[in-house]
């Protein structure tokens, strides 16, 4: 699909997202080309007046640094433990709401903001949504940059194929100062079950499969946007 038509789908998951925000809220910020749809929809109702008393938990640094250019009043897990609502991105979605996150590095700081959030909905253009995890994506893994290369061999003895993300000539660098391994697992059969293995690794920070915690979906495709609930 051209690149301005999954933009403008984008926008309208985004878009469609915001609406479900309401006055006096704590608002989970999602990072990504598509959430950020959703936080620019979020400052334009403050703006109008149409939202008051929202506060805004962003996902990561990049997010921190819009929402404040936007004007979003920003707090934070210590200050509002609990966050009514996020709106975030995803780059793979199974039919039972699983998702791969950390296409942009930031899964970490996500996935604390959406368990402390009571609503975590997803935002997303219908090219996201696969039958099986690990279809089109790898896991992006953040791993402690002591001794990294274990962590590779380690997720090669799993079945998969890790890739040391690159920032240019540097390794990328997480907001955390750490680095990511995308583990390509091909087609995952039970993610449940590798989310554990990997949660049972030293060195490894956080992995990008987030299980069961999407309550809501927003897809966006040609045919308009649809809504789905778990
Ligand atoms: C950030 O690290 C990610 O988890 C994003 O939420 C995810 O990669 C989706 O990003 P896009 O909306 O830019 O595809």
């Amino acid at each position: 699909m051209p690149r301005m038509n999954i933009e403008s789908l984008k926008r309208q998951a985004g878009e469609f997202a915001a609406g479900f925000v309401e006055s006096g809220m704590t608002v989970g910020l999602g990072s990504g080309s598509t959430a950020i749809f959703a936080t620019r929809r979020i400052a334009l109702s403050l703006q109008r007046g149409e939202l008051s008393a929202i506060v805004g938990v962003p996902t990561s640094l990049a997010t921190e640094a819009a929402a404040i250019k936007l004007g979003i009043p920003l707090t934070t897990l210590a200050e509002r433990p609990r966050v009514d609502i996020t709106i975030d991105g995803a780059d793979e979605v199974d039919p039972a709401f699983n998702l791969i996150k950390g296409g942009g590095g930031a899964h970490l700081r996500e996935k604390i903001v959406a368990q402390a959030s009571e609503r975590l909905v997803i935002v997303v253009d219908d090219s996201k949504l696969v039958d099986q995890l690990g279809t089109a994506w790898a896991i992006p893994i953040e791993v402690v940059p002591f001794a990294w290369e274990s962590q590779a061999a380690h997720l090669q003895s799993l079945g998969a194929k890790p890739r040391l993300r690159m920032d240019g000539d540097a390794p990328f660098h997480t907001d955390q100062g750490n680095f990511i391994l995308d583990a390509d697992f091909g087609p995952i059969a039970d993610p449940a079950a590798l989310a554990r293995q990997l949660e049972a690794r030293a060195g490894i920070v956080e992995h990008g499969l987030f299980i069961g915690m999407a309550r809501d979906v927003v897809v966006a495709g040609v045919a308009g946007v649809q809504h789905l609930r778990r």
